[in-house]
């Protein structure tokens, strides 16, 4: 036995799991269609500098960097958003607003390897930037749901909350962006009493942190409610209460738009990405502690990239915890369900005439696989039915003179001479 093995942290896909990716893959792309979402691919492999820029200490501190041999500074992209804003910030800096991206495939974090937590993780990302309208981060709430809803995970629910509650306070109590951040990743984390400690060293008011501490408090899932307090609470300070407001509208509309979504507002929810201004959510799964979808609003990054100020609002779904909630809570059963045929000569001198056979069969959409070992017919009937073949196409010279071969029906055990053109139509009734 070899000694190699994958790298901790990195992953194979045996079929049936890669057949799951794929199959998520496809509703995130039908969705991205649905909402006029267009695909981009952008490289894995980015400038460390466009990577660290606002991506948070945590995700920074976590990423795969590296000299190239050319000695540039590069990363493993630990999420598409960046790629995204350095395309808008570049290429199509002067093409129409709103842009409407999607993009799928792998990113890379060092994180801790557990269940649900990964190395290499794939993701759906969509991005619409060039709005500040709530109409634009409802877009994204109700585009999420609307995979969930497409791919099966049950119960899922949502996280809601605004950065500009938190960063309204910060900014008037003067405190310092490098402050606030660490404040923020802290919070993300739920350490809530360092976060207080930071705060208050950083010579924030009583005033303030007594509604930090009230806020941290504040949730629940009658969501005009929560806001309403969340609005109470920080009256005062103007931007806060602006973010609270902005907050409402835009869960408004999504109600508004029938989209039912099982939601609960959280006034001390911070995401650990940096950049994000405005409205932030997740998504989650009952028998899961961790997010299957997180997103927000990040108004000010492509203006950082040298960019035209362009607010924007995005998502990225997790597809391997997408399939872990699918996995665990059994909702697989949607996936494939083609018919499968396997062509099987009853002799060596009929190997070529197999092929044609395939070959005929293919060219009418059938899914063919050929006899490839040579083994006799019981062997090679054995064989399709413990892969869970439908049918086996026996070609034998008889029946071919008559443009025909025998069809064996390998659940029902049933077998008939059936015309070679015929086929199409009886495995696939
Ligand atoms: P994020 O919350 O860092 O956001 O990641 C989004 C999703 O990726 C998570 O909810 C989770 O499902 C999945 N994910 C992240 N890290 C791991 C891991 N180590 N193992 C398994 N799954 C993981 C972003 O990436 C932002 N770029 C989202 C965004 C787009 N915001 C605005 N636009």
């Amino acid at each position: 036995m070899s000694e190699f093995k994958t790298v901790r942290g990195m992953r194979d896909f045996l079929p049936e799991e890669a057949k799951m990716m794929r199959y998520v893959e496809a509703q995130a792309r039908r969705v991205a269609e649905l909402y006029g979402y267009k695909e981009i691919i952008t490289p894995v492999v980015e400038s460390y500098e466009l990577l660290s820029a606002k991506a948070g200490e945590e995700v920074r501190s976590r990423m795969f960097v590296f000299k190239d041999l050319g000695g540039r500074g590069v990363a493993l992209r630990p999420e598409f958003t960046a790629s995204v804003a350095r395309l808008v910030a570049t290429t199509l800096r002067n093409e129409p607003r709103p842009f409407r991206l999607f993009s799928v495939g792998s990113i890379y974090r060092y994180d801790e390897p557990q269940r649900g937590r990964y190395r290499e993780i794939w993701q759906s990302n969509y991005e619409l930037m060039g709005s500040s309208k709530p109409e634009a981060d409802a877009e994204i709430l109700m585009l999420t749901n609307s995979l969930m809803e497409a791919v099966g995970p049950k119960k899922i629910a949502f996280k809601v909350g605004h950065v500009g509650v938190l960063r309204g306070l910060f900014n008037q109590e003067r405190l310092e962006d490098k402050v606030q951040n660490a404040v923020m990743q802290l919070m993300d984390k739920k350490q809530y009493e360092d976060a207080f400690k930071l705060v208050e060293g950083a010579g924030a008011s009583e005033k303030c942190m007594a509604i930090l501490r009230e806020l941290v408090k504040l949730k629940g899932k009658n969501v005009g409610g929560v806001v309403d307090k969340i609005e109470d609470r920080v009256k005062g300070y103007e931007k806060s209460v602006e973010a609270a407001k902005n907050l409402r509208e835009a869960l408004e509309l999504v109600s508004e738009s029938g989209c039912k979504i099982e939601m609960t507002v959280d006034a001390g929810f911070a995401r650990g990405l940096e950049y994000y201004t405005g409205l932030i959510f997740e998504v989650y799964v009952p028998s899961m502690d961790f997010a299957l979808a997180g997103g927000g609003r990040y108004d000010k990054l492509i203006e950082l990239f040298g960019g035209e100020p362009t607010p924007a609002v995005g998502v990225a779904h997790g597809i391997d915890r997408i399939m872990l909630a699918m996995q665990t809570q059994g909702s697989v059963h949607k996936i494939g369900g083609e018919r499968k045929v396997v062509v099987i000569p009853i002799k060596e001198e009929l190997r070529g005439e197999a092929l044609k056979v395939s070959q005929v069969l293919r060219n009418t959409g059938i899914f063919v696989e050929v006899e490839v070992m040579g083994r006799k017919m019981a062997k090679a009937l054995e064989d399709a039915d413990r892969r869970k073949m439908d049918f086996a196409v026996i070609v034998g010279e008889r029946e071919l003179k008559e443009g025909a071969v025998m069809l064996r029906d390998l659940a029902r055990r049933e077998q008939s001479i059936v015309k070679i053109k015929k086929i199409a139509q009886v495995v696939k009734d």
